[in-house]
């Protein structure tokens, strides 16, 4: 499963991707809003750090809006994927823009059908959101699963984004379901290497190394 990295702060990036955490970034509106920045600036030097995708989502409502808009963020760089809502306009936007070659993640997608239309507009990406599924007490790795089958079904090639992600739990269901990718925040992708049993024998093996006066420099 590729690891997405959700957030528009350069550090946060930075440190992942130099560890090879990062096979790509996600942001919208609430993340640029949050990083203080330019959204134009910003996503390309986020571009000039990470090598994949980098989604950068439109703000218009309307097809022909989020095409212009689709088309200039996607001059940003190379490996911009155009970010574009999950509706009506934008599964047109989706069209037009996946039909010319390139890369498009449908966001803010809750519900498998919704996923089956973005696959057949041609998304190179779906994004469900399973956290805001959860908020309202439904089950978001439901979803996953649901379009994961749905997708093998019929072969269709779309990248099945797992989105919203708050928890490490969250990130083991989708990888056993086959997302194939998952987007966290940097503070969730950080907690995937914490577990009580290694805090615990790391502090033992640190007393008895202790109790040995050796060095090893
Ligand atoms: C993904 O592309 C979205 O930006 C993100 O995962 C939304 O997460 P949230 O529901 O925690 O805001």
């Amino acid at each position: 499963m590729k690891f997405f990295v959700d957030t528009a702060e350069i550090d946060d990036i930075k440190e992942l991707n130099d560890l090879g955490m990062v096979d790509g970034v996600t942001t919208n509106p609430s993340l640029i809003l949050k990083s203080g920045r330019d959204i134009l600036e910003v996503t390309k030097e986020i571009c000039g750090i990470v090598s994949g995708p980098v989604s950068a989502e439109v703000v218009a409502l309307e097809a022909d809006e989020m095409i212009a808009e689709g088309r200039k963020l996607a001059e940003i760089a190379d490996n911009i994927a155009v970010k574009l809502p999950l509706t009506w306009d934008g599964l047109k936007a989706c069209k037009v823009l996946s039909g010319e070659g390139k890369m498009v993640n449908v966001t803010l997608c809750f519900s498998a059908n919704q996923a089956l239309l973005a696959a057949k507009a041609g998304a190179t990406f779906i994004s469900p959101f399973i956290g805001r599924l959860d908020d309202i007490n439904l089950d978001g790795m439901d979803l996953i699963e649901d379009i994961r089958t749905i997708y093998d079904n019929y072969g269709f090639e779309t990248n099945i984004l797992a989105a919203s992600i708050r928890t490490v739990g969250h990130v083991q269901d989708c990888a056993r379901i086959g997302a194939d990718v998952m987007t966290a925040p940097p503070e969730v992708i950080r907690k995937l290497a914490s577990h009580p049993l290694t805090d615990k024998g790391l502090e033992q093996f640190m007393k008895d190394w202790a109790k040995t006066g050796q060095k090893i420099l």
